[in-house]
């Protein structure tokens, strides 16, 4: 008889801790198994190239930088947008810092190895510049063939602040020290090719209102294209109640991680969270919502576990015309 119950727990050892042991497995390869989506709205040669990445969450990240660089050289941006979620607390502000600098000098070569190699006779990855030599005054001040990086936070971002608003100024002056610009209700014109285009980053909705006025002050009349951008994609609703002629035509977003790890029915989306945008049907990817496209990004990073399921880390390169 005990023998027959020594062979009956080891069989249920087996059905259920192994399936179970390869599924986590093959989580924790998936939050690492980085992809880049492309998201071609138009196909003049001379487009605008600009790359979204979204929730780092840098606790739980499994994506390591010498994967984010190459696929930042292949999609070669003018523009880079980042769409909230970087931390959890104030101690993790450093290490941020510390990311988003080697993230802005994806373009510049790693050191030669040595004995030194011949030097190359092309750059790898020519960057166009995003300002004309000649900018009108409410341009960034970039004038380097650098792209341009534009922040906004998440609810994430500013929970890890809540109590210490004083290490919040602390943040921002780091952020801007690197040349990035923080966008949070705030609008920015700039110069590609000749033509002028503009960028709106709106406070995340999940913590302040819809603050139109001062989001789109300084907008220009007529512009080539307008992006938004905030992080919760529930701020398309407030830019839907606006008339449908209104900029920005598209808005980027992240936020639900494309639901991290797969639950059937949308459990998640119906049961776990508040936001309307998802129970509408729109979870991940592009769409076309109020008179404007609409992208929700899966993400970068994880939260509560650096798991993933039916849900590829992304970065997303944009071709505008
Ligand atoms: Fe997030």
């Amino acid at each position: 008889m005990q023998g027959a119950a020594a062979v009956g727990a080891l069989t249920a050892l087996f059905v259920f801790l192994v399936p179970l042991l390869l599924l986590f497995r093959h989580m924790r390869r998936e939050a690492a198994a980085l992809r880049l989506e492309t998201v071609r709205l138009t196909e003049e040669p001379d487009a605008l190239r600009l790359v979204q990445i979204s929730d780092v969450h840098l606790k739980l990240l499994r994506v390591p930088m010498p994967q984010i660089v190459p696929l930042l050289r292949e999609a070669a941006p003018d523009v880079v947008i980042l769409t909230g979620d970087y931390i959890d607390s104030p101690a993790e502000m450093d290490r941020f810092v510390e990311w988003l600098g080697a993230l802005i000098d994806f373009a510049i070569p790693a050191p030669p190895a040595s004995p030194a190699p011949p030097v190359p006779t092309t750059s790898a990855a020519p960057l166009a510049p995003v300002t004309s030599a000649a900018p009108p005054a409410f341009a960034p001040a970039t004038d380097t063939a650098s792209p341009l990086f534009l922040l906004c936070f998440g609810n994430h971002d500013h929970r890890a602040f809540d109590r210490d608003p004083a290490r919040a100024k602390a943040f921002l002056k780091r952020i801007k020290r690197l040349g990035v610009v923080v966008m949070e209700d705030r609008t920015l014109s700039f110069w590609h090719g000749g033509k002028l285009y503009a960028a709106t980053g709106f406070k995340d909705a999940g913590q302040f209102p819809y603050d139109a006025r001062a989001a789109f002050r300084g907008l220009p009349k007529a512009v080539r294209y307008h992006i938004g951008f905030s992080h919760n994609p529930d701020r398309a609703l407030d830019l839907a109640r606006e008339r449908a002629d209104r900029p920005p035509e598209l808005f980027l977003c992240g936020h639900f991680h494309g639901g991290q790890i797969w639950m059937p029915f949308h459990f998640e989306y119906n049961c776990l969270r508040k936001e309307k945008l998802c129970r509408m049907g729109m979870r991940r990817g592009l769409h076309s919502f109020g008179g404007r496209l609409v992208y929700i990004s899966r993400g970068l990073g994880c939260v509560l576990f650096p798991l993933r399921l039916g849900s590829k880390p992304e970065i997303t390169l944009f071709l505008i015309r």
